[in-house]
């Protein structure tokens, strides 16, 4: 897959590890920073994430600050992105199986690297469970 991945400082440490992570793992990484530890806004790195994954550009995306709130909010302001905050493997898994969630959220300052990859590679795995499931998330852009 192409996966597309940003953080704020605070999610930094465990992006630069996620990246190898999934090279390691065969994926394709787009990377759209922070690449720096100095304080930034998770939203200059949020939007361009979600623009990707609205363009097709990536096939999904994973972000991470500190609670992952920030993130999350930012995202799903783009009608084309489900961001779901998980912070453990079976949220994980949850969040695809009933979600489809295009865009995994991670509070970097909340989990261990060890849970967070976890996470991650729950999120990768499961499928979406459509049936009912897909019912709700239609539901979601009926405002
Ligand atoms: C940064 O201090 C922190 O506010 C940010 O990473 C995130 O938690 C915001 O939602």
């Amino acid at each position: 897959m192409i996966i597309g991945i940003c953080s704020d400082h605070a999610g930094l440490d465990y992006k630069t590890r996620l990246i190898s992570y999934l090279l390691s793992k065969g994926h394709q990484v787009v990377n759209f920073g922070t690449d720096a530890p100095e304080s930034c806004d998770y939203a200059d790195y949020a939007h361009p994430l979600a623009r990707a994954v609205e363009a097709g550009e990536v096939d999904c995306g994973i972000a991470l600050c500190g609670t992952g709130n920030g993130m999350a909010i930012t995202l799903n302001h783009h009608p084309g992105i489900r961001a779901g905050l998980a912070w453990n493997s079976a949220v994980g898994d949850l969040v695809k199986r009933h979600n489809n969630a295009n865009v995994l959220v991670l509070p970097a300052r909340f989990v261990s690297y060890q849970m967070a990859v976890g996470t991650v590679r729950a999120w990768l795995q499961a499928p979406f469970a459509g049936g009912r499931h897909q019912r709700r998330i239609d539901k979601i852009t009926q405002l």
